[in-house]
């Protein structure tokens, strides 16, 4: 094993194999076990060279230096707590100049103090969702080891998100594996925009996951979905971000939509390691919401007690689980298309934050996230659905009596408002069929929270007359 940066490797997160590698491999699973990898430290090494912070408001000194674009990235101002790479190999292309936004309104919708709910927008990246955050650094792990091609599957915000990557770098080029069918507009429109070779497959989000990853390895592509350890990393920041935002105080919960797992795996690595080092006393407690529609997590974990059991869990009984799913042909579905997964790959990772976070999983209808949705939109920044389910999961969270209306509470809004404007147009508009066809046929009745369009002639009377 070698070792180019000090203090830094792979390392299987099976306890009983935990076996290390360097970080110029490329792995997207354990050679030995299968499990997955992650990015680890040795935190006295990197002490002892490069440094490790005292406190959390050692971050402060770089906001006077933005001209530098290393410290105006939200991930790589943070480089100290994610030290893979020397800072000098980290792309960058301004990702992470994210808000955490106190929305009144929304918590009033929630349930809890109109003071006490935040939202922290990652649709403001550059390529519109949180993605960007673990893309600088997959990328730049990508670039380091030499790939001149990179690869993933996506519902739709990885692959804009590498594409952009791949546009404005000209790093790699990147080559996108879509469910046909399966990806809001607004995020195949990017993809193609930012010239990525894009492969629509004849299947759904599951089947393209597999397919990419039999490709890359057939033909030595790098893949950047999050088996890829190094995207995690970068996916950390956003909690490091919302420290930052409340000016270094733990909040009580952190709610996160469910698709692949990525997201709650890389954040509750982040608290560990926050933890480890001695920069955080608290932990929040993490809420993972799927979709109804593709609730793999909250089957598992709610239905089948399925824990992370400090590494030991249940494999067998994920196994059944799945070949169970595989034998009725079972397969995800929910307008939330960015989470339509039910084969979610970082599910180990996942037990593991929801662990070490005092998790819970929750499940929500199409109903639940498109009213939510509509009231981010009215009283918060806007997203799409996939990110409205953790709004969704907070409310109900409040109306079980497990989240409490005085704690303080930051849900995750992983996608932009324009990603899916279907859903929303659908959802407020006039249109019979076109509600039908987007929302009704998924099981969404009615449109409770709806801004109706008026319609008039081209008179200058009438119009007037509806604005008296
Ligand atoms: N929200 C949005 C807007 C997403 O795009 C995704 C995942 C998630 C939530 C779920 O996050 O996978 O970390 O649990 N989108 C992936 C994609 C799968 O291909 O863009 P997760």
């Amino acid at each position: 094993m070698s070792f180019f940066q000090h203090g830094v490797f792979q390392h299987c997160i099976n306890p009983r194999c935990g076996k290390t590698f360097g970080i110029e491999e490329i792995h997207h699973a354990c050679p030995a076990c299968g499990e997955l990898l992650d990015v680890d430290y040795d935190w006295e090494d990197i002490a002892a060279s490069t440094g490790v912070p005292k406190n959390l408001k050692h971050f402060e000194a770089y906001w006077s230096e933005r001209a530098n674009p290393h410290r105006l990235s939200g991930v790589w101002r943070f480089h100290e707590l994610l030290p893979f790479l020397p800072l000098e190999k980290c792309v960058t292309i301004g990702e992470g100049q994210t808000l955490l936004q106190n929305a009144q309104r929304v918590a009033t919708f929630v349930g809890v103090k109109s003071d006490r709910l935040f939202l922290q927008y990652e649709g403001l990246n550059p390529s519109g969702s949180f993605k960007d955050n673990g893309m600088a650094a997959a990328f730049s792990h990508g670039a380091f080891v030499g790939a001149k091609r990179a690869a993933c599957a996506s519902t739709g915000n990885t692959s804009a998100s590498l594409a952009i990557y791949s546009a404005c770098t000209n790093l790699m080029q990147s080559v996108i594996f879509i469910g046909s069918g399966k990806i809001a507009y607004g995020k195949l429109s990017q993809a193609l925009d930012y010239g990525a070779l894009t492969v629509q497959i004849d299947g759904d989000f599951d089947d393209a996951m597999a397919r990419v990853q039999q490709v890359s390895k057939k033909l030595g592509i790098y893949l950047v979905n999050s088996v890829n350890p190094f995207r995690l990393e970068g996916q950390k920041t956003i909690m490091f971000r919302v420290l930052e935002a409340l000016n270094w105080e733990v909040p009580d919960w952190i709610v996160v939509p469910g698709g692949n797992l990525g997201n709650s795996s890389s954040f509750g690595k982040a608290f560990i390691e926050l933890h480890k080092l001695g920069l955080i006393q608290k932990v929040p407690r993490l809420a993972v919401i799927n979709a109804a529609g593709a609730n793999t997590l909250y089957r598992l974990y709610v239905n089948e007690g399925l824990r992370w059991n400090a590494g030991n869990y249940d494999k067998a009984l994920a196994q059944k689980f799945f070949a169970q799913m595989d034998g009725e042909g079972r397969k995800a579905s929910t307008l939330a298309s960015a989470i339509e997964i039910n084969r979610p790959v970082n599910l180990s990772k996942c037990l593991r934050a929801l662990d070490f976070c005092n998790g819970v999983v929750r499940e929500v209808t199409e109903q639940e996230i498109l009213d939510a949705k509509a009231q981010v939109g009215a009283g918060g920044l806007g997203c799409e659905p996939a990110s409205a389910a953790s709004v969704a999961g907070a409310k109900k969270l409040v109306a079980e009596g497990v989240m409490g209306k005085d704690e303080r509470v930051v849900c995750i809004l992983t996608g932009h408002q324009l990603k899916d404007p279907n859903a929303t147009v659908a959802y407020h508009g006039t249109d019979k069929t076109f509600f039908d066809d987007v929302l009704g046929r998924r099981g969404v009745g009615t449109a409770q929270f709806a801004n109706r369009p008026v319609s008039v002639g081209n008179d200058l009377d009438e119009i007037v007359n509806v604005l008296r």
